[in-house]
């Protein structure tokens, strides 16, 4: 069928994309100049900075002889008050939970104080952090905001237990809005603050966790099929029903307008689902966090995309004669598919909002949404020009008879 090939097509070029996309290697990025130059500074040799997740720049130095970690962390922190925290969890996975945390806080006056925090999994269901005791060996703990503005820097030695193996660490950072005095609030609810973590080797600086290098990829790849499959191919088929059918554009003549709605909704659908397959899978595996608003979204656009394509399918393989019946489907069909454009619009934007690549991602949805608009806009002129230009015709043909 001639259908199915194009959407075959379709799908091919799209796969070629996304693998092009998936050859990118994600990785740490450079320290900025200002940075490494303190680090050098302090005879700091390794040095990271994780651009995705709140620019947070890393560099430390590890004999493995002696155990010794000497690190330097720093982080912009924009708004009045704010938080750095970074720490190292020796359970089996680096997540909050368990880190022995050390937490600079810039106070309303402007100045850095920090202290050591043991997290403990109360944090999770809503306690107060607060300083207390924790389990490393650390000397000279400074907290300090450097020269240029806004760059806050956490510095400390830390002798680790000779059981610890530096090759195999579990580091993680996290950077917070709003603190009261010694007490860090909540961070963020996106992905920048989520992914603040990191299996490292102290040696090396080569992080040793392919999963979270995976997980990017599959987020991406969620990303681009959702806002393709019901982002970009089901507002197409929407233009090709309404204004191919009755003009400004005629595809009529053999209702060539029907089969490309359906070529067009078919892709869509078949590029969404296998997006929002994806998210659901990514959904599952982040067991530390969960999105449950972009989620709910997600599925009820499934189901109702699901619902509309199978009825769709139903009708056309035993096609209605009632011509009354015919025109309530239509008035369902259409309403159904503009709610769920909307719906789909607002949940678009709520996942480009989780991702860290938030800035490029939106401009881009932007101009995908600005083009709709004009296309209907443009169409829409013509359509009402055309029917004011027949109205006058039909007034001139009634006056000169
Ligand atoms: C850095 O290393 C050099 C040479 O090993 C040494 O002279 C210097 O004192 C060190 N600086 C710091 C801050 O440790
Ligand atoms: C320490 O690092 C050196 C090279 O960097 C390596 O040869 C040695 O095996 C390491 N020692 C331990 C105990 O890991
Ligand atoms: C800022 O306030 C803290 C207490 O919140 C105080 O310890 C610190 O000295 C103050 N810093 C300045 C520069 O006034
Ligand atoms: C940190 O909290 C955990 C869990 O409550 C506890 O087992 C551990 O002893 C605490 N560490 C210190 C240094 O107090
Ligand atoms: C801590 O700082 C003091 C003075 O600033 C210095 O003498 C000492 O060597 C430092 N200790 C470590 C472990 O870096
Ligand atoms: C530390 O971990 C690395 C990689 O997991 C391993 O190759 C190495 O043998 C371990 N070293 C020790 C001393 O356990």
């Amino acid at each position: 069928m001639k259908m199915s090939s194009s959407c075959l097509m379709f799908l091919v070029s799209n796969s070629i994309f996304l693998l092009s996309l998936f050859s990118f290697k994600i990785h740490a990025h450079r320290c900025t100049e200002d940075f490494l130059s303190e680090a050098h500074s302090r005879n700091l040799t390794l040095c990271k900075r994780y651009k995705h997740s709140n620019g947070v720049e890393f560099a430390w130095n590890f004999k493995n002889t002696t155990q010794m970690l000497q690190v330097m962390v720093g982080a912009r922190l924009e708004s009045e008050t704010g938080w750095l925290a970074w720490g190292l969890n020796f359970g089996p996975e680096p997540s909050m939970v368990g880190t022995q945390a050390l937490i600079g806080i810039k106070q309303t006056n402007g100045s850095f104080l920090g202290d050591t925090y043991n997290v403990t999994q109360y944090i999770k269901i809503g306690c107060n952090l607060l300083p207390s005791p924790i389990d490393l060996n650390i000397r000279n703990l400074t907290f300090t905001a450097l020269g240029y503005p806004h760059y806050y820097i956490i510095e400390a030695t830390i002798h680790l237990p000779q059981s610890v193996n530096g090759s195999r660490i579990n580091h993680v950072w996290e950077v917070g809005k709003v603190a009261m005095g010694m007490e860090p609030k909540i961070h963020d609810k996106n992905l920048q603050s989520y992914d603040g973590t990191e299996i490292i080797d102290l040696q090396t600086g080569i992080a040793t966790s392919i999963r979270a290098a995976r997980r990017h990829q599959a987020r991406i790849a969620h990303g681009i099929l959702n806002i393709i499959g019901w982002g970009v191919i089901l507002p197409i088929g929407v233009i090709i029903a309404r204004y191919f059918k009755k003009g400004p554009i005629h595809w009529n003549e053999h209702e060539q307008w029907k089969n490309a709605h359906a070529t067009c909704q078919t892709c869509g659908y078949i590029i969404g689902a296998t997006g929002w397959a994806l998210g659901i899978w990514l959904g599952t595996r982040s067991k530390y966090y969960s999105f449950p608003q972009h989620g709910a979204f997600g599925i009820s656009i499934f189901t109702f995309a699901t619902l509309q394509y199978m009825q769709t399918l139903a009708l056309r393989l035993k096609p209605r004669t009632n011509d009354e019946l015919n025109t309530y489907w239509s008035i369902y069909h259409l309403s159904l598919g503009y709610a769920l454009l909307t719906v789909i619009c607002v949940n678009i934007f709520k996942g480009i909002r989780i991702m860290p690549e938030e800035e490029k991602w939106r401009p881009a949805y932007i101009a995908v949404i600005a083009s709709f608009a004009f296309i209907f806009l443009v169409f829409e002129i013509i359509n009402w020009l055309k029917f004011k230009i027949d109205e006058l015709a039909k007034k001139k043909d009634s006056t000169s008879t």
